[in-house]
């Protein structure tokens, strides 16, 4: 925890006469619990679940639903995700009937006071889907197909997911639980300033489908201006059908009956079948120690969490505090060590129900310390060489991520998808959701690059009810003594999982505060294509460093959205009491916000 003693170290008031504060971001404080996420009315909707006794689980999961309503771009009834919670044992979680009521989950561990477990709702291809689905007669990529039609659309898992997060960890019922959503879908709510701008720039999409044309814009075929009444009647009732029935209205009821009709007419592969049979199955989180604390976050067929353990563990030892935050030394580092986990990632792993991979390998000590030793001092290596040495076995932008403390250190992290902004475009007819082209995340063709660039192999390719390998990344990190810390993810595609990385390495090992750590400019690498991405704020001198040692770098824009909160506590001595939380919402998102639990 060096990171904590460098913060403690720079803030004795008596050090500061005129009370100037260390650093020029803070988080949002509150005594109680915190709710950061992407669209604002959502996370209050979240807050005052808190308020209203629910835990960090029915909080997520009203935010979730909240998200579908007023972040139609990411948040979703016809997506899917993942989440990762960790609750106290001797908290809220024992006082709910629900969960008094149910048997234990086999996947959970025992941390600290408390479990985690973790949560797939990944979306599944349907039973009709073939690995050629998307390539022409000449065996090129059918981008369009892949990305726009009824085609690109896995069997949703958010409702699956989020229904059953809820009936086991959470307090409240699922009623009062979504009944925030249903009204914000119902009576409408005032378009925010990016929301109105997505809409706008994603119009040539959304009006090629007459349902979407007609919930998304208005009358006359304009876009809602910022503070316009966005009402989706259609949507709400939906949500009150799940509300009602609970996951059994989307796969086996009536929104079962109307996504399986608009497949049958429309040339589209998921059948009701396919529906009936999707499952979201708990998970065991991955978890590794960094730097005293311990990292929980998704397994496969997250690529994400995986990808990011091995960087954490390749990048521990070496003293990044000593070559400094985003100088040329430490982003070298980071993105030689970044080339080296992107390129297991897209080569080796996949759904892990459907393939093998060598997963202790890859997170093993030795496996990291050789990773360690390929890195060269100030020389790049470039990505052909890399692809051409031997394989280490023989074998855009919109998603959103919410984070969720409450008052007993309960933590929720939970990223969620259409995969590119409003999926592909396509609202079910009726029931008022949009769905998700979240198939192009298959390997459409080994070595054909995806909307992200990344250029996977036949591991992921598609299969029947296989899940397509993802990089979102929720993560949940706890300080030495087991007591949770934060809860962080982001969105981005294949970008997610370094902004993790970034924010972890910013809060763990340079000492900054969770809003610094959150705002600080973020660089990305994957290997292909051989470039680092960086934001504004990487200096001049330091981009010509790099291009020195072989690195060639592009200004792209702002990266991520990494609403993320923290547990608050007197003192960084082990056993230290809880006295509230922190929430950051990343400022490169307009309408994003983190809000605290509203005092009783
Ligand atoms: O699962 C994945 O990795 C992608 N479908 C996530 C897409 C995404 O983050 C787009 N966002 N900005």
């Amino acid at each position: 925890m060096a990171g904590w003693a460098a913060v403690l170290l720079v803030a004795p008031a008596h050090a500061n006469l005129l009370q100037e504060q260390a650093q020029r971001f803070h988080p949002i404080e509150s005594s109680g619990g915190m709710v950061a996420a992407q669209e604002a009315r959502a996370a209050a909707v979240g807050a005052a679940i808190l308020g209203r006794g629910g835990n960090a689980v029915d909080a997520a999961v009203a935010t979730s639903f909240a998200l579908a309503v007023t972040l139609p771009q990411a948040g979703n009834l016809g997506g899917g995700g993942f989440l990762v919670l960790w609750l106290p044992r001797n908290g809220r979680i024992v006082t709910c009937r629900a969960v008094a009521r149910t048997a234990p989950v086999p996947e959970a561990i025992q941390l600290g006071r408390g479990e985690a477990v973790a949560l797939n709702f990944r979306e599944t291809a349907p039973q009709a889907a073939r690995a050629d689905l998307f390539l022409n007669a000449d065996g090129s990529v059918n981008r369009e197909r892949a990305l726009r039609s009824l085609l690109s659309t896995a069997v949703p898992g958010t409702v699956a997911g989020l229904t059953q997060v809820q009936a086991r960890y959470g307090c409240l019922p699922l009623r009062q639980v979504m009944q925030p959503a249903i009204e914000l879908a119902q009576r409408g709510f005032p378009v925010g300033v990016e929301l109105s701008r997505s809409l706008e720039a994603a119009a040539p999409l959304l009006k090629a489908d007459p349902s979407s044309a007609r919930q998304f814009f208005q009358a006359d075929g304009s876009a809602y201006p910022p503070g316009a009444l966005l009402r989706q009647p259609q949507l709400a009732a939906s949500l009150r059908c799940i509300a009602q029935a609970g996951a059994a209205c989307f796969y086996r009821g009536r929104l079962a009956q109307q996504l399986a009709a608009l497949m049958r007419q429309g040339g589209g592969l998921i059948t009701a079948a396919d529906l009936a049979a999707y499952r979201a199955p708990w998970a065991r989180p991955l978890q590794t120690r960094f730097r005293g604390t311990t990292v929980l976050t998704m397994p496969p067929p997250s690529g994400g969490g995986a990808t990011l353990l091995q960087l954490l563990k390749v990048l521990e030892p070496l003293d990044l505090a000593a070559t400094g935050l985003n100088s040329a030394a430490t982003i070298h580092r980071l993105v030689e060590a970044m080339n080296l986990a992107y390129r297991d990632r897209n080569r080796l792993l996949g759904d892990p129900d459907q393939v093998a991979m060598p997963l202790d390998r890859l997170l093993s000590d030795r496996y990291a310390a050789a990773q360690r030793q390929r890195i060269q001092a100030n020389r790049h290596r470039p990505a052909a060489a890399l692809e051409a040495e031997p394989s280490p076995s023989t074998e855009g932008t919109n998603t959103t991520h919410l984070s969720v403390v409450d008052r007993d250190g309960g933590l929720v992290a939970t990223t969620t998808t259409l995969n590119t902004a409003y999926g592909n475009g396509i609202t079910v007819p009726g029931a008022g959701f949009l769905l998700n082209n979240e198939m192009d995340d298959f390997t459409a063709q080994p070595g054909a690059p995806n909307a992200y660039g990344l250029r996977q192999g036949a591991q992921n390719a598609i299969a029947p009810g296989r899940r397509p390998l993802s990089s979102m990344t929720p993560t949940l990190v706890f300080r030495a003594d087991g007591a949770p810390l934060l809860a962080t993810g982001s969105p981005g595609g294949s970008r997610i999982i370094n902004t993790v990385l970034q924010v972890l390495l910013n809060r763990l090992v340079y000492g900054l505060n969770l809003a610094s750590a959150v705002a600080e400019p973020r660089i990305h690498s994957q290997l292909w294509p051989d470039q680092i991405s960086i934001e504004q704020g990487i200096s001049p001198d330091t981009v010509r460093l790099l291009e020195q040692w072989g690195h060639t770098l592009r200004l792209v824009p702002a990266m991520g959205s990494a609403n993320s909160v923290e547990v608050r506590y007197a003192s960084e001595a082990a056993g230290a009491r809880p006295t509230g939380s922190l929430g950051v919402a990343d400022p490169r998102r307009l309408d994003a916000a983190a809000i605290a639990q509203p005092p009783r």
